[in-house]
């Protein structure tokens, strides 16, 4: 009796392993099929260093935002809908967190640091949130910080825009990172996400 209670334990304890595993691997192929697999299987590597300069035209690090949350977005000041939505999302949530939202920085880099200078992005931000800050740099700065968050980005021609005119968009990520006081990945919102979803999910971490 105590012997084949054992085994059961046994066979109870595998059989939940080999649940645990499939439901785990499950999980990874469907956010793969999404096209968000970089996110499954990087998730330990998203984030990093990273030198910019802010809105006020002040040199930055990874290490300034320490000790604080930051939910930070990539994009561009001359994104015609993707980035003032979700940039107003973020603000909104923030918002909506009142006080409890102080822990949180919200951070705007560029992917355009060409027309988005220091200057642009100080006018820019506080349209958003009066907290959110605005970062950019060289074109070197900018490509490195968007690999360490795996952001793809890219030159598009504008074809609405008369053939003569220079002006371009951005094709690039609409992801939103939560990340840690310590730095590290803590979770992230798709494009779409609403403010009650990403206000109930910022809270769990609070
Ligand atoms: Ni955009």
């Amino acid at each position: 009796m105590n012997l084949s209670m054992s085994r059961l334990a046994v066979i109870i304890g595998v059989g939940a392993l080999f649940l645990v595993l499939v439901l785990a691997g499950t999980a990874v192929l469907r956010m793969g099929s999404s096209g968000t697999t970089s996110i499954a299987t990087g998730i330990a590597t998203i984030g990093g260093p990273f030198a910019l300069t802010d809105h006020n035209g002040r040199a930055v690090t990874q290490n300034d935002f320490r000790g604080r949350f930051m939910l930070a977005y990539f994009g561009y000041t001359y994104c015609p809908d993707v980035c003032p939505t979700t940039l107003t999302t973020m603000g909104d949530a923030l918002r909506e967190l009142g006080s409890a939202g102080n822990a949180i920085v919200p951070v705007f880099i560029t992917v355009d640091p060409k027309r988005d200078t220091a200057d642009h992005l100080k006018v820019y931000v506080p349209y958003f949130h009066p907290r959110l800050v605005g970062l950019t740099g060289s074109a070197q700065q900018v490509a490195a910080a968007a690999k360490e968050f795996r952001i793809y980005f890219s030159k598009a021609p504008d074809k609405t825009a008369p053939a003569e005119d220079d002006s371009y968009l951005m094709d690039h990520s609409s992801i939103v990172y939560l990340m840690g006081p310590d730095g590290r990945f803590l979770t992230h919102f798709s494009h779409g996400t609403s403010v009650s979803e990403m206000v109930k999910k910022i809270r769990g971490f609070l």
